[in-house]
This record gives structure tokens, sequence and C-alpha cells, in this order.
């Protein structure tokens, strides 16, 4: 890309686009963040790199979370067979405004609350401590797939009432359903990514077709297909497209949380030994994980009339993109923001979004985070890291690596 025909801020996303830089995207940030929101022509989007004008818009009433627009209209063409399931075409309520997206959301966060999340404990310590004993039984374990990934999903198909055999599924779909959290790396796979997402509706259209026949009384599924039957308040549609949404949105950036913190311990030893001193540091180093290296690097919304940030102005209907990842490490926010230190005063994020959309697994998150890296403190003795850069895997809003070697000596 050619710095004499683009404009600065569409320059800079070329190189957020770049894979060369995927291992250190934090110096495009701090590019973002001398030139501040910045309307950028060529994508008809406004980008906004600091914290305080991050924060605020995510608050916004003027703009909408709708986006799924934005990018249907990107496409060429219908990519989903047409056989596929009704559901496929329902939006998630994170894409939603008031009054659905209140509607939907206040069904399922009883599942998610602090309290019911805490009851969660012993068995997320559990699944835990059975992956780490498989995992260190080699020399070099892959923290990827030995520990980050497998947990968040067995936790997620547990809350739902997915049978255990079919978790082994999502593992399949999760690559190409999580192209649907990220409609900027365009990385040319539609056709995969639109099977997959057919795939896992048809398999989530059958779980609820079967719950339907045979309820439990422990599981969200059933508790929602009794909402849906008691009060007319979801249709079948949104009960399906919420199912998925759970599914998708709580796996692949729970495995980048996890990973994201090892990579970051095994690089700062000092802190890796002061969390292996004491555990009850781990809730710390969840937060400044999040501020420092977090999993959704940016988020989207559309201005639903005329928006002025800063010298920037965008039209209604443009899209904003908020560079959460950019906002972190804008020192009017965090002193020192490059420094990774869990000892922080305060850490300022904006990891799980703020305003209506925030997220709804934050709870369920933290608490996988913080049993997750304590136990890895406490149960890999001298770990090492072996290939620093990792490689990363190629989106651009979820940001985690495909592969994590560490090598350890006893247990
Ligand atoms: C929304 C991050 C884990 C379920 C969000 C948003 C962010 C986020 C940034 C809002 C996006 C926006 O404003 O556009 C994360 C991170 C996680 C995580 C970093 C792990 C470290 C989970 C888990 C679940 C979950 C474990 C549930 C199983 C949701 C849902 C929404 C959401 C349902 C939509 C909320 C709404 O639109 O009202 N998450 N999430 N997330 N997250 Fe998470």
């Amino acid at each position: 890309m050619s710095t004499a025909t683009t404009s600065p801020g569409f320059h800079l996303v070329g190189r957020l686009l770049d894979p060369a830089s995927r291992a250190d995207p934090y110096p495009t940030y701090a590019r973002f963040r001398d030139l501040g929101p910045v309307w950028i022509e060529e994508m008809s989007a406004l980008v906004v790199p600091g914290y305080r004008d991050c924060e605020t818009l995510l608050r916004d009433p003027r703009l909408s979370a709708e986006r799924h627009h934005y990018f249907d209209a990107a496409r060429e063409r219908d990519p989903f067979p047409p056989d596929a399931p009704a559901s496929v075409r329902q939006p998630w309520f994170l894409s939603m405004d008031p009054p659905d997206h209140t509607r939907l959301r206040r069904l399922v966060s009883g599942a998610f609350t602090a309290r019911t999340v805490a009851r969660m404990e012993p068995y997320v310590t559990r699944l835990v401590d059975d992956l780490l004993d498989r995992a260190c039984e080699r020399d070099t374990f892959d923290v990827v797939s030995g520990l980050a990934y497998s947990l968040p999903v067995t936790v997620i198909c547990h809350l739902l009432g997915v049978p255990e055999e079919d978790e082994r599924l999502f593992r399949d779909w999760s690559a190409q359903l999580t192209r649907q959290l990220d409609g900027f790396s365009f990385p040319g796979d539609e056709d995969l990514w639109a099977g997959g997402v057919v795939e896992l509706h048809r398999y989530v259209n059958e779980l609820v077709a079967e719950r339907r026949r045979s309820p439990r009384r422990d599981d969200l599924i059933s508790e929602l297909l009794a909402a849906r039957d008691g009060g007319d308040v979801l249709s079948h549609d949104e009960l399906v497209s919420t199912i998925v949404l759970l599914l998708v949105a709580g796996h692949e950036t729970t495995v980048n949380l996890i990973a994201n913190a090892v990579l970051a311990l095994l690089r700062h030893p000092a802190h890796l030994a002061a969390l292996r001193a004491d555990p009850g540091t781990a809730a710390a180093v969840v937060e400044e994980i999040l501020r420092y290296d977090p999993p959704v690097q940016l988020t989207a919304r559309i201005a639903r009339e005329d928006l002025t940030v800063g010298a920037a102005q965008a039209p209604a209907g443009a899209l904003v993109i908020l560079l959460l990842a950019a906002a972190h490490r804008d020192p009017a926010a965090n002193p020192d923001p490059d420094r990774f230190d869990p000892r922080r005063d305060q850490v300022r994020h904006l990891g799980f979004s703020a305003g209506p959309h925030f997220c709804l697994g934050a709870p369920l998150a933290r608490l996988e985070g913080r049993v997750a890296l304590a136990a890895f403190a406490r149960r890999v003795r001298e770990p090492r890291l072996v290939a620093d850069p990792p490689p990363y895997r190629e989106h651009i809003n979820l940001r985690g690596v495909g592969e994590l070697l560490v090598e350890h000596g006893a247990r």
C-alpha cells in the first residue's frame, strides 16, 4: 500500500492488517493516538483511539450496534445456501439496539451474574486441574490446545447443557465461526465460515428440539425454552441465535485471555513468581492483561446521525471503529501504559466494553482466567517459552496466538 496515495489513517489500517505487525500492533496504535480521532474516507469510517472518547461513545445512544448491515452490504453475494436454517439470518443481541437488545439480554443475564458464576468455581478448578494433569505429563506442551482452548468450551457447553460427547464439534467449528466476530480481516474464507455457521445452527436447532421433547431442570437451554413457551417473549430464531452467541462470544475470547496472559507472564518472570507466591493476585493479572494485551482489540458501531469527535466528523450511517487496545495505552488513562504491571493501583480498561453491551460473560471469563492462571503458576515449574514471538492468529479484532509451546521442569 503506497503512503503517497492513501490517507494517513488508511495507511495505518493497512499496517494493522499486515500479518507482519500481528506480533506487535502496539506501535501502530500509538501512531493512531498521535493522529487522534480520524475520518478515513477510503473506508467511510471514523477511527477513535483515545480512552475517554471510546468510553463515552460506547455509552452514546447516537451510536447503533446494528453493524451487521454495514458488513452484509459489503458482501457480493448471500453466503448461505437456500436450505440454511432461518436462524442464520437472525442477528445476535450483541448487534441489536434497545428495546430488542434489552429484552433478549435480560432473558439470559441471570445465568451470568457474579453470584451464579461464583458457584461454578469448584467445577472450573476441577477442570483446570484435570487439564494441567494431562498437559504436564509432557516436557513440552501447548498452552493453547492443552489448557486455554478446552476450558471455556467445556464450561459453556456444561452451562447450556450440550452433551459432553459433542464438545469436539465446537472445536472444529470455532475457527470458522469467530470470523463472524471479525468483520475486518476478510481472510477470504467466506464459504468455510458460512459452512461452519450453517452446521452450528443446524446442530443448535436440533438440540433445542431435543430439549423441547425432554426438558431438563438444570440447563440454560431448557430455561430459555420455558421463557419462550411461558410468555412468548422469545422467537425460535432468537432463541437459537442467542445460544449460538453464547457459544461463540465466550470461547475464543477466553482462550486468548488465558494464552495472552501466560505469554506476558513468561516474558515477565518476576510477575509469574509473584503469582506463584500469592495466587490471590491472579485477579489483578487478569485485569492487567485485559488492558495490556486484550483479547478484543476493537469494536464498531454505526453513527445514527452526523457525529463530531475531536477534530473529526462522520456522517450518519458511517462505521465508527473504537480502538479499545489503543485506548488502554492512552497515557491519560493509565500511566506508563506500555509496561505490563499487575500491581498497578488502578487499571482502566474497556476490555469487556462499556455501556449497554458490556460483556455479559465478564464474571465467567474472570473466574476462568483467574483459576487457570493461578493453577498454571502453581503447577508448571520453570516454564520457558519455546518460540518468542509465538505464531499469531489472523484476526485483527480478536487477538491471540495459535500455539504457545512451553517447556517445563519437574512438576
Ligand atoms: C459482549 C469481551 C468472554 C458473552 C462482549 C463485548 C466485549 C466482550 C468487548 C462487547 C462488544 C461490543 O461492545 O461491541 C469479552 C472478553 C472475554 C469475554 C475479552 C473473555 C476474556 C465472554 C464469555 C461469555 C461472553 C465467557 C459468555 C459465555 C458475551 C455476550 C456479549 C458479550 C453475550 C453481548 C452483550 C450485549 O450485547 O449485551 N464481550 N467477552 N463473553 N460477551 Fe463477552
